[in-house]
């Protein structure tokens, strides 16, 4: 890749990779749950799916040197935005989920494969996000990647705090760097989360009331 990290471009990317996914009536009703604080499960996953990115664009440039395999982003993206796929409010006392942290990942896996097709990878990604909760460790690269930005972004959410912008200005001034380009990238011109999760959530609102 050899563009800088727009918020345009991931959210052009995410879209184009799962818009089947962030369009259905299963996905839309994330928007009624909430996750952690005043984030709704639906934020949660687009936050995620945002940070994965990021963090494999990061790989896929630091190890292009050594291997020419590339992390699988269509994979990432899907399983990223269905990891929480398990359409409860977890905050709402019920039998059926007083142990949502061991229970939730194969929840949202079994709903997730009951309403979309899933290749492996995208399978792995869900059912091992809460690894090491869940002991079985991720298989693949894919979702070692999403477990690292699920912790992330959960602290990021419960503590309100966007440290994401601040890796994605690191990142935009490696591009710079290694394309010979001495471009300084003041860091308002870095999109806040928010900033890429309400221009997210204003496209789909938009797409779902024209459907
Ligand atoms: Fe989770
Ligand atoms: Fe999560």
């Amino acid at each position: 890749m050899d563009q800088f990290l727009s918020c345009e471009l991931l959210s052009q990317e995410i879209f184009d990779a799962a818009e089947d996914i962030l369009m259905s009536e299963g996905a839309q009703s994330m928007k009624t749950f909430m996750q952690h604080g005043t984030t709704s499960v639906y934020e949660h996953v687009v936050s995620v799916t945002r940070v994965s990115l990021i963090i494999a664009s990061s790989l896929d440039m630091f190890f292009s040197a050594f291997s020419k395999k590339r992390i699988d982003r269509r994979s990432l993206i899907r399983g990223g935005l269905l990891h929480d796929y398990f359409l409860y409010d977890w905050h709402i006392y019920s039998k059926k989920h007083e142990w949502h942290g061991f229970t939730h990942a194969g929840c949202a896996l079994s709903n997730s494969n009951r309403d979309f097709k899933l290749n492996g990878i995208e399978q792995d990604i869900i059912k091992k996000h809460m690894f090491p909760l869940n002991i079985l460790p991720p298989a693949y690269l894919e979702s070692a990647i999403v477990c690292m930005a699920d912790k992330w972004c959960a602290m990021c959410e419960t503590f309100h705090i966007d440290i994401s912008s601040i890796l994605l200005y690191r990142l935009n001034m490696m591009y710079a760097l290694r394309n010979g380009t001495m471009v300084y990238i003041m860091k308002s011109q870095i999109e806040a989360n928010n900033v890429f999760l309400s221009t997210m959530m204003d496209r789909i609102n938009s797409e779902v009331s024209a459907s």
